[in-house]
């Protein structure tokens, strides 16, 4: 297996790409616990994510994310799903990748607008912004941040987590 013990399995990438179910599978799959930092900000704050943006705003909720990821990274060989804008902040990618092999899950823009299409639960996506704009302002910054991507688009969540299964795998012989 490539040198991933003892590291994390780190899923990122834009909303809408599946990293939580991802995750889920995976961590199933290697036996290895789940962490989702979007659930864990809530657990911690006892406030959901869309509660923390509409009465502290974008900056609080980013310094919890970013103090909940130096409270994860300090563990061993998680499966970590981020929020879609956890490499805003250059600490929080220094970390990740120190910490972590670090997979950025990505899809074409036909699908992620199906795929985010009537979403009233993403604060960012409220009032008509337009996601793609969102989404090429960071894409380099995904890039940046990842040791490899993989594509989503038209796969189910169990054929992308077998795919970065196999991708684990591939230095075994
Ligand atoms: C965000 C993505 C969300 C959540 C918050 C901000 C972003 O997570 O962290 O709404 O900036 O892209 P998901 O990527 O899991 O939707």
């Amino acid at each position: 297996m490539k040198s991933i013990a003892g590291k994390h399995v780190v899923l990122i990438g834009f909303m809408g790409t599946g990293k939580t179910e991802v995750g889920r599978l995976l961590a199933a799959a290697l036996s290895r616990r789940f962490v989702d930092t979007d659930a864990w900000i809530e657990k911690e704050s006892r406030m959901t994510v869309q509660e923390i943006f509409a009465t502290l705003g974008e900056a609080a909720f980013r310094q919890k994310e970013a103090e909940a990821l130096a409270v994860l990274c300090r563990q061993k060989g998680l499966v970590l799903a981020t929020g879609g804008g956890i490499i805003l902040n250059p600490q929080n990618v220094l970390l990740l990748r120190e910490t972590g092999y670090v997979i950025w899950l990505d899809a074409e823009m036909e699908e992620l607008a199906r795929r985010l299409a009537g979403d009233n639960t993403r604060p960012l996506l409220k009032g008509g912004v337009d996601f793609r704009e969102i989404y090429h302002r960071r894409e380099e910054l995904y890039r940046n941040a990842a040791h490899v991507r993989v594509d989503t688009t038209g796969k189910t969540p169990i054929a992308v987590s077998e795919e970065i299964l196999a991708l684990l795998w591939q230095d075994v012989a």
